[in-house]
C-alpha cells in the first residue's frame, strides 16, 4: 500500500518507518526543508534508541522516501496521515490545531479519490469532523474518507510500542475506512492476534486521551501512596507489587516518583479538562491529577532540602538524570526542572549529568554545571539527586560514588537503588516512599506517626 505521512516528528517519522518495516511503500512529507534534506542524507533528527538504523534499512530498500513535495507525497496514496504537532496554546491548556487543518487544507485539492485521510495527531474530540469539513469544501462527498487513528508509542520504547501494539484503535465513519485501515494493521498483526478496535471517530479521538489521562491518574495514584508510606513506615515498592499483581490493577505504571512529565501527559490532561469545561462535564479525578503533579514536582526540591538539614545555600548538588524519563533526550515538562530551579533559588550550586539530555537541558535552564560523566559529576558535592532512572545512573558504583562526594548523602527521586544498598555504604539515603534512614535509625516512623495499632508498648500492656 502507498502511504504519505504529512509530518516527520516523533509520531510520524516512527509510524512511516515502522508502515515501510512492514513492506508498504512510504513517503513522509514535512515543510522543514533542513530537516528533509537530514533525513534524505540518513540523520534522524531525534533520539530513539533503533531509529535510525531502521529508517537506514528501509530507506536502502526503496520502502521510505522523504520529500517537502506534498502533491508528490500524497499521489496515488491510498491513505494519508496527518501526524503533526498539536502543542498547548499558551495560557489556554487546549491543543493549537492549526497544524492539523492547514495540512487538511493543502492536501484537499491534491489527494486521488478514495483516498483515506487518517488523523493521527492527538486531537480533541471533533477534529475529525472539521477535517471533513474542510477537506469536502474541495473535495465532492463520497470520493474520501476521513478516519483516526490515535498513536500510543511511548518514547524510548517507540519502534516496539508501534510494531507490537497491545491495540489498534480505529475511528471511522465508512466502510472504505475500516476496510482499509483493518487490512494496513490487521494483516501484520495477524500472527500476534492484536485486538483492532473499530469504533466511531469521536470515540477513537477521545480514547487516546482517556487512555492517557488514567495512567497519569494511576502514577499519581502511587505518588500519593508513596508520601504515605514515606509517614507511616512502609516501603511503596511492595505495596505497588502486592496491589499490582491483582490483575484488575496490573503492576505497571505504578513506579512513585517525582511526578510525570513529558510531552503527552501533562499536554493532554490539560487538554481533556478543557474539552471536559467546553461540555460542561466535571472530571475531577484529571483535574487533580493534575494539580496534584504539578504539586509534587514543586515538592521534590522540598524534599532535597529536607534531605541536607535545610540549609542548601553554597552547597553543591549534583543532578544525575534531567530528561523527563531514561532512553529521550526530550526536556518538556521534565521534573527535573522545577527541582533544579527552586534550589537554586534557595542557594544551591548545580552540577548535572545526563546521558543524552545535556544539550536540551542546557537550552532551558541556566547556571547548571553539566557533565558528562556522573563521578566528574558528584566530585565535591554535598548530595546526589537521581531524577532519572537511567540504565547508566543505575549501574554507579556507589562505593566510587561517594569516594569523590564531599558527603555523602542520596536523596533517590527513583528509588533507581535497592533499600539499604546506599545506606550499607554510609549514605544518608532519602529515597520516594520509604522511610528516610534517618527515621529508621531514630525510630521516627513509629513515635511521631504512630497508628492505633502502633500505641506504645506499655500502653498495650497497660489496657491490656
Ligand atoms: C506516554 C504514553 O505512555 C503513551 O502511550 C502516549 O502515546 C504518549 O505518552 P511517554 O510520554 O513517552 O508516553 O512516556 P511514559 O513512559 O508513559 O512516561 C510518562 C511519564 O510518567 C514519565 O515522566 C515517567 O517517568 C512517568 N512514570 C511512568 C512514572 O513516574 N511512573 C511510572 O510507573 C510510569
Amino acid at each position: 500500500m502507498k502511504i504519505a505521512i504529512i509530518g516527520t516528528g516523533y509520531v510520524g517519522l516512527v509510524s512511516g518507518t515502522c508502515f515501510a518495516a512492514w513492506g508498504n511503500e512510504v513517503v513522509c512529507v514535512d515543510k522543514d526543508a533542513h530537516k528533509i534534506g537530514a533525513l534524505q542524507g540518513g540523520a534522524v533528527p531525534i533520539y530513539e534508541p533503533g531509529l535510525d538504523e531502521l529508517v537506514e534499512r528501509n530507506s536502502v530498500a526503496g520502502r521510505l522516501s522523504f520529500t517537502c513535495n506534498l502533491a508528490e507525497a500524497v499521489k496515488g496514496a491510498a491513505v494519508v496521515f496527518i501526524a503533526v504537532g498539536t502543542p498547548p496554546r499558551p495560557g489556554h491548556g487546549d491543543a493549537d490545531l492549526s497544524f492539523v487543518y492547514m495540512a487538511a487544507r493543502e492536501l484537499a485539492p491534491l489527494i486521488d479519490d478514495n483516498t483515506v485521510v487518517v488523523v493521527k495527531s492527538t486531537v480533541p474530540v471533533g477534529t475529525g469532523d472539521i477535517v471533513h469539513k474542510i477537506v469536502g469544501s474541495t473535495r465532492k462527498a463520497g470520493t474520501f474518507s476521513v478516519a483516526s487513528n490515535p498513536e500510543f508509542l511511548r518514547e524510548g520504547v517507540a519502534i516496539e510500542d508501534f510494531l507490537q501494539p497491545d491495540r489498534v484503535v480505529i475511528g471511522v465513519e465508512d466502510k472504505v475506512a475500516e476496510a482499509r485501515l483493518v487490512a494496513l494493521y490487521g494483516i501484520p498483526l495477524e500472527p500476534k492476534k492484536t485486538p483492532i478496535v473499530v469504533t466511531r471517530r469521536r470515540t477513537s479521538e477521545l480514547i487516546k486521551y482517556a487512555a492517557n489521562a488514567f495512567l497519569a491518574t494511576k502514577i499519581t495514584f502511587i505518588n500519593e501512596m508513596a508520601d504515605l508510606c514515606e509517614q507511616v513506615g512502609s516501603n511503596v515498592g511492595e505495596l505497588a507489587l502486592g496491589m499490582g499483581l491483582d490483575k484488575r490493577i496490573g503492576t505497571s505504571f505504578l513506579n512513585a516518583g517525582p511526578g510525570y512529565g513529558g510531552s503527552c501527559f501533562p499536554k493532554d490532561t490539560m487538554a481533556l479538562l478543557r474539552t471536559a469545561q467546553d461540555y460542561g462535564v466535571s472530571v475531577r479525578i484529571v483535574e487533580e491529577t493534575v494539580t496534584a503533579n504539578e504539586a509534587r514536582k514543586r515538592r521534590m526540591a522540598l524534599k532535597v532540602m529536607d534531605a541536607l538539614d535545610n540549609d542548601v545555600q553554597g552547597r553543591t548538588i549534583a543532578v544525575l538524570g534531567l530528561t523527563f524519563k531514561p532512553d529521550t533526550d526530550d526536556m518538556r515538562d521534565a521534573p527535573s526542572v522545577p527541582l533544579i530551579e527552586t534550589l537554586q533559588r534557595f542557594g544551591a550550586h548545580i552540577r548535572a549529568y545526563d546521558p543524552v539530555g545535556a544539550e536540551n537541558a542546557s537550552r532551558i535552564l541556566s547556571d547548571v554545571e553539566l557533565h558528562d560523566d556522573a563521578y566528574e559529576c558528584a566530585r565535591g558535592a554535598d548530595a546526589v539527586v537521581v531524577v532519572t532512572e537511567w540504565d547508566s545512573i543505575r549501574k554507579l558504583d556507589l562505593a566510587r560514588l561517594k569516594k569523590v562526594m564531599r558527603q555523602a548523602v542520596l536523596i533517590d527521586l527513583r528509588n533507581a537503588f535497592a533499600p539499604g544498598v546506599a545506606e550499607a555504604l554510609g549514605f544518608r539515603v532519602s529515597a520516594i516512599g520509604r522511610p528516610t534512614s534517618r527515621q529508621e535509625t531514630t525510630g521516627t516512623v513509629s513515635r511521631t506517626h504512630a497508628g492505633p495499632q502502633e500505641a506504645p508498648r506499655s500502653q498495650q500492656t497497660h489496657e491490656n
